[in-house]
């Protein structure tokens, strides 16, 4: 009753687990099926992670490999050793769970990552969620350019790709609706709406660069429902929300607004696996209370596009006075 079809895929729930903390180790992925998941999206393979571990790895062995081929296989072999332990995981998460798995990938540019892609989807992933987020810090790059490279990044990796592709992104674009748009042009199956980057922060008795709490708090899906309220009625691309849905009610809103899926982790970090079983629970007695009997009868039903008053989603300025 509470299926939904995402990416091309059946999931028995709209509750995805994000890449994360949560998807790094198959005790922790059995869990989420346990608990009732719809599919579970693995931890992301990073490429700058995997370059800064090799090249710290080539600094600490210079002595030995001063030969440039010996280092340009020291580089191969390293990366091979990143890409086998991930494809350990999809593989074991494939023999274990009966939900589909979904592998994340978080690269700078498709050069070499499609053919990781490539080899996750041929060890049986069921789709490829492209974690994509350059931070625009470079003065002299102008937007155009910076979206240019994004929409290149997805055409590469659809023509490369061959299986059900998604891309995570943030919401610091000029215009998120034309990228979204093109994303879409480019062939892109699905779009997570919004990953929760990194935050820096400072501690101001050490004077030092720290990092603020990673976890979403349940106030910050709106941007989220905006997006995908504005969006949905008007491209074909999957939404999927993502940050800050920590209950029942915040999945019903995304759902009503046009997702297919959401994508939770915070609220599991803080409330245990069982917050996904009160989610599916909370969904199916509202589709009860309200009369619909499939998901599909509801999703994008408040899309600005199937409403007179949808001009609402557009909305930035309280007009009121406040008194
Ligand atoms: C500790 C931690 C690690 C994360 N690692 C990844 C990652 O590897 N790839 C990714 O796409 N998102 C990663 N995320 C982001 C989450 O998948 C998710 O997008 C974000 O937390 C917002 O969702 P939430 O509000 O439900 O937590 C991570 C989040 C946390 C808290």
């Amino acid at each position: 009753m509470i299926e939904t079809r995402y990416l091309g895929l059946t999931l028995g729930s709209p509750v995805i687990v994000s890449s994360g903390p949560l998807t790094q180790n198959i005790v922790s992925l059995k869990k989420c099926e346990e608990a009732g998941a719809g599919a579970v999206v693995l931890k992301s393979i990073f490429e700058e992670q995997i370059e800064s571990e090799v090249s710290k790895e080539l600094e600490s062995s210079s002595e030995y490999l001063d030969h440039s081929s010996a280092q340009e296989f020291f580089l191969t072999s390293s990366r091979d050793y990143y890409i086998d332990r991930y494809m350990k995981l999809l593989a074991e998460a494939k023999k274990e769970l009966s939900i589909p798995v979904i592998a994340s990938i978080s690269a700078k540019d498709m050069d070499s990552w499609v053919d990781y892609a490539e080899r996750f989807i041929a060890c049986g992933a069921d789709a490829i969620e492209l974690n994509y987020y350059p931070i625009s810090s470079d003065k002299d790059v102008p937007g155009s350019e910076v979206d240019r490279k994004a929409i290149e990044f997805a055409r590469t990796a659809r023509e490369r790709i061959k299986g059900p592709l998604s891309i995570k992104i943030g919401y610091k674009y000029s215009s998120l609706a034309n990228m979204i748009s093109s994303f879409e042009k480019a062939g892109i199956d699905g779009i997570v709406l919004f990953n929760r980057f990194f935050r820096p922060d400072i501690d101001i008795e050490k004077l030092e660069f720290t990092s603020a709490s990673p976890a979403s708090s349940p106030d910050e899906y709106a941007e989220a429902l905006r997006w995908i309220g504005l969006m949905s009625g008007e491209c074909g691309i999957d939404f999927c929300g993502n940050t800050g849905i920590h209950s029942g009610e915040s999945v019903v809103k995304m759902l009503l607004a046009g997702a297919k899926a959401v994508e939770i982790c915070s609220a599991i970090v803080k409330n245990g696996f069982g917050v996904i079983g009160e989610m599916n629970a909370f969904l199916e007695s509202w589709m009860g209370k309200h009369g619909y009997s499939s998901t599909s009868d509801f999703i994008g039903i408040l899309a600005e596009e199937r409403r007179k008053d949808g001009y609402n989603w557009e909305r930035t300025q309280f007009l009121k006075t406040i008194s």
